[in-house]
């Protein structure tokens, strides 16, 4: 859907004088009607395109979890599903003062982990802001950190070189209206105020911001947000910004969470490292820097993008296994990033022991278990011309039937912990067909 389609309809709303939306929460602008309808404000396909190509080739982000949750270090439900009041959990304002450095610190281990973009909670669900606010006190601004903390990281962000993301809560478990809006017009008016008020804040101090990254438009739907006009107006502000699809308006990308599934248009994978996204002090389930691997070429394989979490304790510190864990992970896309990055859709998806990626006719199987001398891969359907270990460039033998194509000779253990990875030159697009060895596969001559 185009702007002029959506120009030519509101002329007509103008021109027939809608004006009777007495029933409705919200004035029945034309806005109101495209967030009714869940219409894009992009204004075309190729503008969003344009604004598309860095983030289609950055494929893995860091996505930060950060605010008063911290100090508590239960989870950044904490608040909700332990039911605190929130007169008690307001306090947790006057302890909140992270290290002036830890900033820095994020966007370097970010970097290093071969992520090319950072996204940050400039508030959570818990309502507290992270950036200076003419809105309200509740920000870190005015209570104990007496610090702009948005300001601190879009500094290191840009000091980095990464591009620059904002997550911003829409459901607010502080704001007096935050539960009002539903029933009561006139705080919803003043909460939606508030909310847009906030945006246009993000949107207009901090510089070119690349990523906005609603989050979670209870209780109100994309009509009664306004999200049209919202998402109108950071457009306005930010040209080039992205936006995702959580403010009930598909806008620019979809936003799998904590699962990996493609969709025809653009798409990011969230997740966290463990299995929370704030400061959780004592979860330990850490996906290790294999699992995490894995995950992302899932994504670049599909043409997704994987966008991972860390969840800093209240100093701003990093838990220390998920430096381990991004360490680990950054020291396997020091050599295999370009896989990543400029990784093609990959129609090879079957193994028990690989993912897939491919450039042009060259098909990287990425072995992450490892099958040692001998590994196979069935279904392969094109010729395959040469094979070579892609961090030696050394040759590996092949031989191809029909249903199989086997490298041999290759070291018994896996020469990277992580994975392994064959570049195989194919004839042409690799694809595979895992359903001829099935069906086609001959029982001639086999004895029951
Ligand atoms: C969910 C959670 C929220 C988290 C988000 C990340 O919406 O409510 O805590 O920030 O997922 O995608």
């Amino acid at each position: 859907m185009t702007n002029q389609s959506s120009l030519s309809r509101r002329r007509l709303l103008q021109v027939a004088g809608a004006t009777a939306a007495s029933a409705s929460l919200v004035p029945q602008t034309a806005d109101a009607q495209d967030a009714a309808e869940g219409r894009p404000t992009t204004s075309t396909t190729e503008d969003r395109e344009r604004r598309l190509k860095w983030w289609r080739e950055a494929r893995f982000g860091m996505f930060i979890h950060f605010g008063l949750y911290s100090v508590l270090g239960r989870h950044e439900w904490a608040m909700e599903e332990e039911g605190i009041p929130v007169a008690e959990y307001e306090l947790l304002a006057k302890q909140f003062n992270p290290k002036p450095d830890a900033a820095r610190a994020w966007v370097k281990l970010a970097k290093a982990a071969g992520m090319k973009y950072v996204v940050m909670t400039t508030k959570h669900h818990e309502g507290f802001c992270l950036f200076d606010t003419t809105t309200t006190n509740y920000c870190a601004w005015k209570q104990a950190a007496g610090r702009d903390l948005i300001a601190e990281f879009v500094e290191a962000v840009r000091a980095e070189g990464l591009r620059l993301g904002f997550y911003y809560s829409l459901m607010d478990w502080h704001h007096p209206d935050g539960v009002r809006c539903r029933g009561d017009d006139s705080a919803r008016r003043r909460f939606v105020d508030y909310v847009h008020g906030q945006v246009r804040e993000l949107c207009t101090n901090y510089g070119k911001v690349d990523v906005l990254w609603y989050d979670y438009n209870w209780p109100l739907s994309a009509e009664q947000w306004e999200a049209a006009k919202l998402n109108r107006m950071v457009r306005a502000l930010q040209p080039d910004i992205l936006i995702n699809n959580r403010s009930g308006i598909p806008e620019d990308f979809q936003t799998p969470e904590q699962h990996i599934q493609a969709y025809d248009g653009p798409w990011e994978a969230c997740m966290t490292t463990n299995d929370s996204w704030g400061y959780q002090r004592t979860d330990d389930n850490w996906k290790s820097p294999k699992t995490i691997v894995r995950n992302l070429l899932g994504c670049a394989r599909d043409q997704g993008n994987y966008l991972l979490n860390i969840g800093p304790a209240a100093d701003g510190s990093i838990p220390p296994p998920a430096v381990y864990i991004l360490g680990a992970v950054g020291k396997w896309m020091a050599e295999h990033g370009d896989l990543v990055h400029k990784a093609d859709l990959c129609q090879v998806k079957h193994s028990t022991f690989a993912q897939f990626t491919r450039q042009g006719n060259t098909l990287y199987i990425h072995a992450y278990f490892w099958p040692g001398e001998t590994l196979s891969v069935g279904g392969l359907r094109q010729k395959v011309l040469s094979a070579r270990l892609y961090a030696t460039n050394q040759p590996v033998a092949f031989d191809q039937q029909r249903f199989r194509v086997r490298f041999t000779g290759l070291p018994a253990s896996a020469p990277d912990p992580i994975a392994t990875v064959l570049a195989v030159e194919c004839a042409g697009e690799p694809t595979q067909d895992q359903n001829a060895i099935r069906i086609e596969r001959r029982r001639e001559g086999v004895n029951i």
